[in-house]
């Protein structure tokens, strides 16, 4: 395969080219980014990483541990070492000898689903999303939507374990602990009740349980995969006797239950009918209870050139959310750029009296508390 110009020729100006150069060089960059997300989606689905968790090895012991083919996973070794991803122990010895170890820092990135580090869902979404493309390419004609379930097990997975580190570590012991009546009534008799409202993995749901353990909570979402797989990782843990979950349509005004917190996380901007969802939650709410959004830490308003946190949340959007959003008829398409002020228009129309946005600090996201 070709590289792509890195000097092009043509007829631009000296300040053209500058401005042209710049462009190549950063595209090249990206290529090399990509390229880099692709094979570690490869080392990470034929747990190739995972063997070389036990210690360095030759490509035909790594192959013959995975039940891979050798000629591949030398050359996929040999591109982890040049990109710099895995180390090389004796870089004399010949292709099929040399022998290949993952660095200790790099193994949290890689392997720990718990770890805040671990980035390896990250390339799997991307995967998700570019077999995706050809089917993007007919809705971005049409107008039409890509729901969630079509997107399929790829995303879906990955969505969840991208947020299982955040709320196995932050949301129990600083999100929560820092709003003091909601933590004090999370502790408090009789046991709180919570619903966890498009729950996806259900990993903030378990994550409640475990931070709280008196609580109940009921986490319930429109697509059957996502349940499935909440139910499947919630008998892996010890609170399963505190926590359902559920397939219902958050925007169903028949949703019935009292609940003390209502949470909704990464999720109201995929929503087709925000206002329908937030006012059929605001009737699940017990009296002094509130509903807890965490949504993307997006610019209160549209700037460009933005910054890295901005570029991500509009990639999404272009390929993920708002296409997925656009899947029902009728639909506000938001999509991941979700403005505050369109957050509080939302609350304000589904009846909510006030919208706080709280002083959590995270890199991606801001926290809203809407009081009915
Ligand atoms: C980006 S995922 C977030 C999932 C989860 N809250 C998390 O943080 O991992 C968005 C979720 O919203 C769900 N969803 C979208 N519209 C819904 C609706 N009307 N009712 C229930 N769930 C919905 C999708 O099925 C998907 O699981």
């Amino acid at each position: 395969m070709g590289t792509p110009a890195m000097a092009a020729t043509g007829n631009a100006s000296p300040g053209d080219e500058a401005t042209r150069d710049a462009l190549v060089g950063r595209l090249f960059e990206a290529a090399l980014g990509a390229f880099d997300l692709a094979a570690l989606h490869v080392g990470e689905r034929l747990g190739l990483y995972a063997a070389l968790a036990g210690g360095p090895l030759a490509a035909g012991e790594l192959a013959a541990a995975t039940g891979t083919a050798p000629r591949y996973v030398r050359e996929w070794l040999e591109q982890q070492a040049v990109t710099g991803i895995l180390a090389v122990d004796d870089a004399d010895a010949g292709g099929d000898e040399r022998r290949y170890s993952l660095p200790d820092g790099h193994r949290e990135v890689l392997l720990d689903p718990e770890s805040l580090a671990f980035m390896a869902p990250v390339a799997r979404a991307m995967m998700g999303i570019t077999a995706q493309i050809p089917r993007l390419l007919d809705v971005f004609r049409s107008g039409a939507g890509l729901s969630w379930e079509a997107y399929g097990a790829d995303i879906r997975e990955a969505a969840a374990s991208m947020n299982r580190p955040l709320f196995s570590n932050l949301l129990g012991p600083e999100w929560l602990a820092s709003i003091p009546e909601v933590d004090a009534r999370l502790r408090s008799d009789p046991p709180a009740r919570v619903a966890d409202i498009a729950v996806g993995g259900g990993w903030s749901a378990i994550a409640m349980a475990r931070a709280y353990p008196k609580i109940r909570v009921d986490g319930l979402d429109r697509d059957p995969g996502s349940i499935e797989l909440a139910r499947a990782n919630l008998a892996t843990t010890e609170v399963a006797d505190r926590v359902t979950f559920a397939v219902r349509d958050a925007a169903d005004p028949g949703l019935t239950g009292l609940y003390d917190l209502a949470t909704i996380f990464e999720a109201v901007h995929d929503f087709s009918q925000p206002v329908a969802v937030l006012h059929a939650v605001r009737n699940l709410l017990a009296p002094g209870a509130s509903l807890l959004v965490a949504d993307e830490r997006v610019a209160e308003r549209f700037t460009a050139p933005g910054d890295p946190v901005e570029r991500f949340q509009y990639g999404w959007s272009l390929l993920l959310c708002l296409p997925n959003g656009l899947a029902e008829d009728p639909s506000v398409g938001t999509g991941t750029v979700m403005r505050p002020d369109v957050l509080r228009q939302y609350a304000t129309d589904a009846g909510f009296s006030r919208v706080d946005v709280l002083p959590i600090e995270a890199d991606f996201w801001r926290f809203y508390r809407l009081v009915p």
